[in-house]
C-alpha cells in the first residue's frame, strides 16, 4: 500500500509531487508528505503531516523556492501509528527516503547495525533511511545494493542524498515501481494513474536493480552493477483520463464510464460474431486441455470469479473453485497440472493474489490472469494475460473494473464453451450477441440512476440491511453488499434468501430494510415466497428486478432493470446497486472515494 513519487525535470517539483500525491492517495491516505531539493542552494526541506495530501498542501503553502527536484509518499499505516513523526520522507545523516511495503527484519537491522538511538520515528522505513547513511560512501548505487542485500520483506525505495542535486534513486522488491523519461523530466511512481497525466510510456523497474533519473536520462543497474536497458511499454489510457471530469467523486464518474469500458474490453475480442483472443496470444489448447478451473481474487475481482463460477456450472458442466487469494495457500488447495487457474485482479498488484499465483503455477498449473493494469506484478507472473480496457480506476470502490471484468468472463465461457464442442457456432453467437447489448442495459440503467437515488434516501437512516436473492442473484448481491459496507458504512449482509429461515431471520425487524435481487426467470416464485417472509416481519423491501418479472412484486419498491437473458442480469443488477450504495455515501456527505481504513492497492497479507 503507500503511494510513492519522484520528479526530476524542469517544472517545480513541489507541485508536480502534490498532484500526482492527490491521484495516488487512493493507495493510502493517513498521513503525507514531501522533500524537494531548492534550486540554487541545493537544501532537501522536507514538509509531512499526518491527514490529507489537502492538509500536505496547506503545508507547503509559504514554500515560494523553486525545486525541481523530489520524492513523496502518502501513507497506510503498517508500522507505528498515525502522527506526523512516523509519515514520510524520512531522513538519516544524507538520506532523505520514501517507502512502500514492509521491512520485516528491522528490529535484527537496529540490533546489528547499532541504529537505536538515532531513530525518532517507529516506522519500519526509517531504519532502511539509516542504514543507507550507514552504507554510503559517496556511491548511491553500491549503498543501495548494500542496504537491500539485507532487507527481508517487501519493498519499493526511492532515495535522494544529500550531495546528489538532481538526482533520485530507486529499488524494488514485489512492491511495484514503474518509471518514465518524458519531455518534463524524468518520474517514477508506485502506479501508472501518477504518470499518466504526462507520458502513456513508462517501464517497469525490474526487481532489485538500482534505478538513477536524471532531470535529462535514467540508467539501470542489474544486481552486478551492469547498465540495463528499460523496456519501455504503452499503455491505452488516454492522458489526463484519471481526473474527475466534472463529477464530484471518482466513483460517480467511474460508474458512468462502464458502457464505454465494457465496449473497449469486448470489442477488439469478437471476431465474425465469434469471441477470438487470438491477439492476447491466448490458444484454445488452454480451454481444451484442462479438466477443472480454479478462480483466484480478492474483494470484488473475487465476486466477478463467483458469477464466472456460476456461468462454468451452467454452460459448461465443469467442475470450478473460487478461492479467496488471501486463504488460498492455506487451504490445500487441489491444483495440478490440469488445473486452469484464472487469477482476476483490477490493480495487478494485490499480494495475496499475486502469491498465489506464483503457488499454483509451483504445482503445474497454467494461469491466465484477467487483470487491468498493463505490465503489473500479477500480469508479469501469469503464462497468460486478458487485459480489461476500464481505464484508471481510481475510487477505492471498484465499479467499472468488476463489469469489464465479468465482460471478459463472458468472453471466456463462450470461448471454452464452442472450443470444448458444448455450443455451436449459432449457439456461441447468441450467447456473444447477448454480450454485445449490455453497454445498452447499462446505459439504460444510469439514464435512470434517480429512481435509485430515491431508493437510496430509504435506508440512509439504517444501521444494518440485509441482500436477498437466489442463485446468481445472491452472486450480484455479495458485491452490491461489499459496495454499501466500505462506502457507507451501513452493515450490510448478502445472503442466499433459501437461508434466511436457517437462522438470520431472526434479525429482521421493521429497523431492517430488505434490498431484494429478482433477475432469474426460474427462481422467481421461491424468490417472491423470501421476500413476503421478509416483509411480513415488518421489513421495508426494495426490490432490483428484471422488468418482465415486476408485475408480481408491484406492493414493493421497485427498479426496473432492462430485460436481458438470466445470465447476463448481472451486468445492469450491479450497476444499479452500485449507485445505491454510491448515494447512500455521497448523501450521508461522506468522502465517497476514500473510505475509511481502505487503500484501492493492498499490497500487504
Ligand atoms: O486490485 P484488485 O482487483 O486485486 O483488488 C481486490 C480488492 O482489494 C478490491 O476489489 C476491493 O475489494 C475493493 N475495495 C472493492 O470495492
Amino acid at each position: 500500500m503507500c503511494g510513492i513519487i519522484g520528479y526530476t525535470g524542469s517544472e517545480n517539483a513541489r507541485e508536480v509531487l502534490l498532484d500526482a500525491l492527490e491521484l495516488l492517495e487512493y493507495r493510502g491516505y493517513d498521513s503525507a508528505g514531501v522533500a524537494v531539493k531548492e534550486a540554487g542552494s541545493g537544501k532537501t526541506v522536507v514538509r509531512r503531516c499526518a491527514g490529507r495530501v489537502r492538509d500536505l498542501r496547506k503545508l507547503c503553502e509559504t514554500e515560494t523556492h523553486f525545486s525541481g527536484c523530489g520524492i513523496g509518499h502518502t501513507r497506510w499505516a503498517t508500522h507505528g501509528g498515525v502522527s506526523d513523526v512516523n509519515a514520510h520522507p524520512h531522513q538519516a545523516g544524507s538520506v532523505t527516503l520514501v517507502h512502500n511495503g514492509i521491512i520485516e527484519n528491522y528490529r535484527e537491522l537496529i540490533a546489528d547495525y547499532g541504529l537505536e538511538g538515532k531513530l525518532r520515528s517507529e516506522t519500519d522505513s526509517e531504519v532502511v533511511a539509516a542504514l543507507l547513511d550507514y552504507f554510503y560512501e559517496g556511491n548511491p548505487q553500491e549503498a543501495v545494493q548494500k542496504t537491500v542485500g539485507r532487507l527481508k520483506g517487501t519493498f519499493a525505495l526511492v532515495v535522494m542524498f544529500e550531495d546528489r542535486r538532481d538526482a533520485i534513486y530507486a529499488v524494488r522488491n514485489v512492491s511495484p515501481v514503474v518509471a518514465t523519461l518524458c519531455e518534463q523530466g524524468a518520474m517514477l511512481a508506485s502506479d501508472l494513474t501518477a504518470l499518466c497525466r504526462f507520458t502513456n510510456r513508462y517501464f517497469v523497474l525490474p526487481e532489485y536493480q538500482v534505478l538513477e533519473l536524471r532531470k535529462d536520462g535514467v540508467t539501470l543497474w542489474d544486481p552486478d552493477g551492469k547498465v540495463m536497458e528499460p523496456e519501455y511499454q504503452t499503455v491505452d489510457w488516454e492522458l489526463n483520463s484519471s481526473g474527475k471530469n466534472g463529477y464530484p467523486f471518482y466513483m460517480e464518474k467511474e460508474i458512468m464510464e462502464q458502457p464505454g469500458a465494457v465496449t473497449r474490453t469486448i470489442e477488439g475480442r469478437i471476431r465474425g460474431g465469434m469471441p477470438d483472443f487470438s491477439a492476447d496470444g491466448v490458444p484454445d489448447t488452454l480451454f481444451t486441455d484442462c479438466e477443472r478451473i480454479c478462480v483466484i481474487a480478492c474483494g470484488t475481482a473475487m465476486h466477478a470469479g463467483l458469477v464466472a463460477q456460476a456461468l462454468v456450472k451452467s454452460v459448461l458442466h465443469m467442475h470450478i473453485e473460487v478461492e479467496m487469494a488471501s486463504e488460498f495457500m492455506y487451504s490445500d488447495p487441489v491444483i495440478d497440472e490440469k488445473t486452469l487457474v484464472i487469477a482476476v485482479s483490477q490493480s495487478g498488484e494485490t499480494i495475496d493474489t499475486l502469491e498465489a499465483v506464483k503457488y499454483a503455477r509451483l504445482r503445474g498449473a497454467k494461469c491466465l490472469s484477467v487483470i487491468n493494469v498493463r505490465g503489473s506484478s500479477i500480469a508479469r507472473e501469469s503464462d497468460y494475460v486478458i487485459y480489461t480496457s476500464a481505464g484508471p480506476e481510481i475510487a477505492v470502490a471498484s465499479t467499472k473494473a468488476y463489469t469489464t471484468q465479468l465482460a471478459v468472463f463472458y468472453l471466456i465461457v463462450a470461448r471454452m464453451a464452442h472450443s470444448r464442442g458444448i455450443f455451436t457456432e449459432e449457439e456461441t453467437q447468441c450467447f456473444i450477441r447477448e454480450l454485445q447489448r449490455t453497454p445498452e442495459t447499462i446505459r439504460d440503467v444510469l439514464a435512470r440512476r434517480r429512481e435509485v437515488h430515491v431508493l437510496a434516501k430509504k435506508v440512509l437512516a439504517a444501521k444494518d440491511l440485509f441482500m436477498i436473492g437466489r442463485g446468481l442473484d445472491h452472486s450480484i448481491l455479495l458485491e452490491g453488499s461489499l459496495k454499501l459496507k466500505e462506502v457507507s458504512y451501513i452493515h450490510s449482509e448478502a445472503y442466499a434468501s433459501g437461508e434466511l429461515k436457517h437462522g438470520p431471520i431472526a434479525l429482521i425487524t421493521q429497523d431492517t430494510p430488505v434490498v431484494a435481487s429478482v433477475t432469474q426467470d426460474k427462481l422467481m416464485s421461491k424468490e417472491l415466497s423470501n421476500i413476503r417472509e421478509v416483509a411480513s416481519r415488518g421489513a421495508d423491501v426494495a426490490v432490483f428486478v428484471k422488468d418482465s418479472l415486476a408485475k408480481e412484486l408491484e406492493d414493493y419498491e421497485l427498479f426496473r432493470l432492462p430485460d436481458m437473458r438470466d445470465e447476463f442480469m448481472v451486468m445492469p443488477a450491479s450497476v444499479a446497486l452500485q449507485l445505491l450504495a454510491y448515494y447512500v455515501s455521497s448523501d450521508k456527505g461522506f468522502d465517497v472515494d476514500k473510505p475509511r481504513n481502505l487503500a484501492k492497492v493492498v499490497t500487504v497479507e
